[in-house]
């Protein structure tokens, strides 16, 4: 499979030999380390063909390939907007995303796992895409309806690429002006999709598209609408990309873990964003079951021992490595860092030396 170099990762199996501009570079079935992709990097590199390492743990699955294929496509339209013919292959991937969603195949959990904040918008906007198609589904909405929530979570971003690089990616806060820069996104995205993408979108899609900053009690921006102007479709996706902002590395701010994340999404519930979203949205992300493994943000890793009815974003943890367990709804100084997926816990169970002959994941 031929994946991006950004979402290359040591551990990764080469399967075809890679040149650069300046000639052969790295040998057919070289495992990947952080040595390699930094030398590849440097050499330009912008795709790699890889295969699944020997515990078949990696991302050969259609919707990981998917997903990969829709980021690099909007990435490269960022890089080049005139190329008007890649965004519409990417607003065309949206249906496969759809059917491969409503199959089940999407590990939404995860999501952020091979996000950096260098990828941010791009990876952001599938992301988004792909979590509120899955709130759709949760909501009863039928293929056509989750086919226009999909397009316009993809593409709500998209007047970012109007912003400049310097004002998009400042590390420190932005002034009055550069703050107010940005917050024209949703109006440029507007414009770009009405005069270049016309036969792509509806006024669903526009819709969202404008007004996925616009809050029910009327605190958003541009305009300031409130509840009786802003659509379901638009606060689907209005939930979606707080929440994948707040579990992602910005350049200003880590990203936040995901307790405090959910917290932050149940307290907008009825007051910036419709209760029944935000509840559904919730019920959605609450993939966590036990023996489900997590990342804490004291740093442990463990497996979910119990879930607790009345707290499940905060169940009882047994810490790999000892006998501790943490009842997270008790000990409210630690929270859920991310969940994890198995490749996941192995780099983090290596790194920290730990036997990982007795785990069974
Ligand atoms: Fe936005
Ligand atoms: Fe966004």
């Amino acid at each position: 499979m031929k994946i991006p170099i950004m979402y290359l990762s040591p551990g990764m199996y080469v399967s075809k030999d890679i040149y650069g501009s300046r000639g052969f570079l790295l040998k057919k079935n070289t495992q990947i380390s952080q040595k390699h992709i930094e030398l590849l990097k440097n050499h330009g590199v912008k795709l790699v063909n890889v295969y699944e390492d020997s515990n078949g743990a990696l991302i050969d699955s259609i919707y990981n390939e998917l997903r990969f294929k829709t980021m690099y496509l909007v990435e490269r339209w960022f890089e080049d907007p005139n190329k008007k013919h890649i965004l519409g292959s990417a607003i065309c991937q949206v249906g496969k995303l759809v059917n491969e969603i409503m199959k089940g195949n999407a590990n939404i959990e995860c999501l952020t796992e091979l996000t950096s904040i260098g990828e941010y918008t791009y990876a952001h906007s599938v992301d988004v895409c792909v979590l509120s198609l899955s709130l759709g589904i949760k909501l009863g909405y039928d293929k056509k309806t989750l086919l226009n929530i999909g397009i316009g979570a993809l593409l709500h971003d998209i007047g970012k690429s109007k912003i400049p690089d310097d004002i998009l990616n400042k590390s420190n806060a932005l002034t009055n002006k550069e703050y107010s820069i940005i917050k024209t996104h949703p109006v440029l995205g507007y414009k770009i999709i009405l005069e270049d993408f016309k036969d792509h979108v509806n006024n669903d899609i526009l819709s969202i598209i404008l007004n996925h900053h616009e809050r029910i009690d009327g605190s958003g921006y541009m305009r300031g609408i409130n509840e009786n102007d802003i659509d379901e479709f638009t606060q689907i996706v209005a939930i979606s990309d707080i929440y994948n902002a707040l579990i992602s590395d910005r350049v200003y701010r880590k990203a936040i873990p995901f307790s405090d994340a959910i917290d932050v999404v149940k307290g907008l519930g009825g007051i910036k964003v419709n209760k029944n979203i935000v509840s559904a949205f919730l019920n959605g992300i609450d993939n966590m079951q036990i023996g489900s493994a997590v990342l804490l943000t004291s740093g442990d890793v463990g497996i979910i021992y119990d879930i607790l009815e009345y707290n499940k974003f905060r169940p009882i943890v047994k810490i790999f490595g000892s006998s501790k367990t943490i009842n997270l709804s008790k000990d409210k100084s630690i929270g859920i860092a991310k969940l994890l997926t198995s490749q996941d816990v192995r780099s983090i169970l290596e790194s920290k030396r730990y036997a990982t002959k007795s785990m069974a994941i």
